[in-house]
């Protein structure tokens, strides 16, 4: 047979749908060029809001014709609705799977699934269930495999990275450890700091980051250890999703407004002792229009922003999700008004953003090439910021030394330099 799938959602469901790839695969299935040749369509759904579960809905009635297979994360409400138009994928666990990747030179390497936080707005407690951390010797086996096959880029991901916990030998072992590992009986405690410390040595020329990390669970070990590592690359995505404290509360984000900035603050000093070339590029999810959000509390949202200098924030309006602790709340902030915050918060953010760009201009960067058009190259730099440049010979996945000459809110233009 030969499939497709249709991905919705975040990097854990792209992570997600190359292991379901590659277990098709192992079935003797082969992958489609496009949904319309396929005989299989499996759709990794998102619910985080309505709008992304309505696009299965969408999906499934385009592709009622085929065999569908839904996977993902879905509510058990909403599994009552698609029962009779399509199959559900067993929940098998996907990371003993190795998966078909997408591209070649970067991979998204899951190293926990689920979470404990219940944020009252949110449904992935619901859907992906409690937190279950990936055994540490299976992530950095996988990691080493990637390096020695020339991965440029790896992604560690997690709902909340921060809270990963696992177990590890203490020798002092050597990579590579595969044989060692299984060697030692005694283990200790390894938490998400310990991990990057591991993954960190293993030889390789690779870049290395993590997505989301929770506020209330940065330690002042985890930014010291993302600040030091020769491999991290300087970026931290923080989601802060509001700047009012009493919001927080009800969103039982479990930290204050002045937590967080004091973890920016600490973020900035350490990158800054450690990679003192380019600030630390700091990105953050923001939702406007929470229940009984007052024009004043969002205000605070946009005070917060603007003090912080984000170079990036993932706005999202509210949207109540079923059976969440919010969903009992109100929906009181009108939609025409959630649009205007989000509206207002985008425009003050691309002024920090500006202004923390233009801070590149002359200065001269190393960009991952993501993808080339028009005779031009597209990649990021170390501090996952978008820079075109023209594309000579470069092709995706090389890494070009670039002099920034031009700079706009959300991406920078560059000329190689010989
Ligand atoms: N675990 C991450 C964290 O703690 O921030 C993010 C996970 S969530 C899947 C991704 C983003 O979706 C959240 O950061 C939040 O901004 C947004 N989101 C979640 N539930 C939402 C809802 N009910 N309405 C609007 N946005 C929502
Ligand atoms: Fe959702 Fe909160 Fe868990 Fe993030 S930490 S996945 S927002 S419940
Ligand atoms: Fe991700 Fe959507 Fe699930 S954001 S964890 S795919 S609900």
């Amino acid at each position: 047979m030969k499939y497709f799938i249709i991905t919705f959602g975040c990097q854990m469901n792209i992570s997600d749908s190359e292991r379901i790839a590659s277990i098709l695969e192992e079935a003797g299935h082969k992958q489609a060029d496009n949904p319309e040749s396929a005989d299989l369509i499996v759709i990794n759904s998102c619910s985080v809001r309505q709008s992304a579960i309505d696009r299965t809905f969408g999906a499934l009635n385009k592709f009622k014709n085929k065999k569908i297979v839904l996977a993902g994360c879905i509510l058990e409400s909403d599994k009552k609705k698609f029962k009779d138009k399509a199959q559900f994928w067993n929940p098998a666990d996907y990371f003993e799977k190795l998966p078909r990747r997408e591209s070649q030179f970067t991979a998204y390497v899951p190293i926990m699934t689920g979470c404990n936080n219940f944020c009252s707005y949110c449904v992935v407690p619901y859907t992906r269930g409690r937190e279950k951390s990936r055994p540490a010797k299976e992530i950095i086996t996988e990691v080493e495999s990637l390096a020695k096959r020339g991965f440029k880029e790896i992604f560690l991901l997690g709902q909340n990275v921060n809270s990963y916990a696992s177990k590890f030998p203490i020798s002092n072992f050597q990579f590579p450890i595969k044989s060692q590992i299984s060697n030692s009986k005694k283990e200790k405690d390894l938490n998400f700091a310990g991990l990057i410390k591991l993954i960190n040595q293993i030889p390789g020329e690779f870049w290395l980051n993590f997505i989301s990390s929770h506020p209330k669970d940065m330690s002042d070990e985890l930014i010291e250890t993302a600040a030091k590592s020769s491999k991290m690359i300087s970026y931290i995505h923080l989601p802060v999703q509001a700047g009012d404290n009493k919001i927080l509360k009800a969103m039982n984000r479990r930290y204050a407004v002045a937590h967080y900035k004091k973890l920016v603050k600490k973020i900035r000093q350490a990158f800054t002792k450690y990679k003192p070339q380019i600030p630390v590029t700091i990105s953050t999810d923001i939702i406007v229009g929470f229940p009984g959000e007052t024009k004043k509390q969002f205000q605070n949202t946009l005070k917060l922003a603007r003090e912080m200098k984000f170079d990036m924030i993932y706005i999202a309006q509210y949207s109540p999700r079923k059976g969440t602790a919010a969903a009992k709340m109100k929906d009181d902030v009108p939609q025409f008004e959630k649009k205007r915050r989000a509206v207002a918060l985008d425009k003050a953010l691309k002024k920090t953003a500006f202004a923390n760009n233009k801070k590149y201009i002359g200065k001269e960067a190393e960009v991952l090439v993501d993808k080339i058009s028009n005779g031009f190259a597209f990649g990021k730099t170390q501090t996952f910021k978008n820079v075109k440049f023209p594309a000579g010979n470069f092709k995706p996945g090389d890494l070009a030394k670039v002099k920034i000459i031009g700079a706009k809110a959300f991406n920078l233009r560059g000329e190689t330099i010989k």
